[in-house]
């Protein structure tokens, strides 16, 4: 077997383990059953585009650990990713019969991770979650650090919880059924940890950007493994998102926005990509930044084939973003870049938002 990497996460209300690598579903059982021994059942909780791929095998590995599975499926995509999608998964809990000693394994990206995520936080007040993430985006971002929610007719993940999983599992085999729009989208994600945190991490992305077709798998578990320390240390300093981890939003303001105006046409990395862009731009302009960071996070950007500017209208970027759950009263946090590998928050009012679109979005 290729390289595993295992990276230790240690929040304040769990500990658990991050494997990276290839072919990894093989040890899925194993792995479970060291961190649930307890356990009898397990719940396999996909969509309807992953689980014809991958739900028998992770349903025979489980099984040859010696626990009962049962699936549920629920209609792949973003409008699922609702309140009525979140009871139907928590009546097929408790009609499975599963008690708090046993597990949900949430297998897909995103929506999957955070809707599964969020039945087990639930259900009996909580029971193990092991994530076992599809897609990049799910690998690096969403499936580490315990956030997981439902959307609301106001907003997206307006209702949702702090759930650790007790496990994740980035089985980069598992990417090889991504198409390459949606390889791309992830890698949005992957040049934010470089912008937040890494210099070096965005210099290898700038002098050789990652693509579907041409990146070794050696050094995806190595870029994957990265974003995923960088995550862990944030998520361990702050684990419920009263300061620092603020900074795993950046670009995520208006890239919310983006991607809710576009009615989730626009995938989340496209999103941000074009989010992180227009504050980048504005932040030069303002003197919070150099215009050689902004142009580099552009550059980026457009290397990996990403979009750095919306056409959508001011007023409704706005009303977007100020439904973001993230703000308190009439001013809302935003990320900014200082240099490459290091950005601060800032407090600002609507108006000081509506500014930074203006000074930001050059596409108006
Ligand atoms: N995706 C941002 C966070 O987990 O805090």
């Amino acid at each position: 077997m290729s390289q595993v990497r295992v990276i230790d996460v240690r929040t304040p209300s769990r500990r658990y383990q991050v494997h990276v690598g290839e072919r990894l579903i093989g040890e899925l059982g194993r792995l479970t059953r060291a961190v649930c021994p307890k356990a009898a059942k397990a719940q396999v909780i996909s969509d309807s585009n992953v689980a014809p791929l991958y739900a028998n095998e992770v349903v025979s590995v489980l099984a040859d650990a010696g626990l009962i599975c049962t699936v549920q499926i629920f209609e792949a995509g973003e409008a699922s990713k609702n309140i009525h999608t979140l009871s139907s998964l928590l009546e097929g809990l408790a009609s499975d019969g599963l008690t708090r000693d046993d597990i949900v394994v949430a297998l897909g990206g995103g929506v999957v991770g955070d809707i599964a995520g969020l039945a087990a936080a639930m259900y009996l007040r909580g029971c193990a979650v092991v994530q076992l993430p599809t897609s990049l985006l799910a690998m690096v971002d969403s499936s580490v650090g315990g956030k997981c929610a439902v959307d609301l007719r106001a907003g997206k993940n307006l209702a949702g919880a702090f759930w650790q999983p007790s496990l994740v599992v980035a089985d980069l085999s598992l990417l090889d059924s991504l198409s390459h729009e949606l390889f791309a989208d992830s890698c949005g994600e992957i040049i934010k940890y470089g912008v937040i945190a890494d210099a070096a991490l965005f210099l290898e992305l700038e002098a050789d950007p990652i693509t579907a077709k041409d990146v070794g798998k050696e050094r995806l578990v190595r870029i994957v493994a990265r974003s995923i320390e960088i995550k862990r240390s944030v998520v361990e300093a702050d684990e419920r998102e009263g300061g620092l981890r603020q900074i795993l939003n950046f670009g995520h303001t208006l890239g919310h926005a983006i991607e809710v105006a576009s009615d989730f046409r626009l995938g989340h990395g496209s999103s941000i990509s074009a989010g992180m862009c227009i504050i980048a731009r504005a932040s030069a302009r303002m003197g919070w930044c150099s215009e050689i960071t902004a142009r580099r996070i552009e550059d980026v950007v457009c290397a990996h084939g990403l979009p750095t500017d919306t056409d959508i209208d001011a007023e409704t970027l706005l009303s977007f973003a100020t439904h973001d759950k993230k703000r308190r009263a009439d001013h809302l946090n935003v990320v900014v870049p200082r240099e490459i590998g290091r950005v601060e928050l800032r407090n600002i009012t609507i108006e000081g938002l509506r500014e930074i679109i203006d000074l930001g979005c050059e596409s108006r």
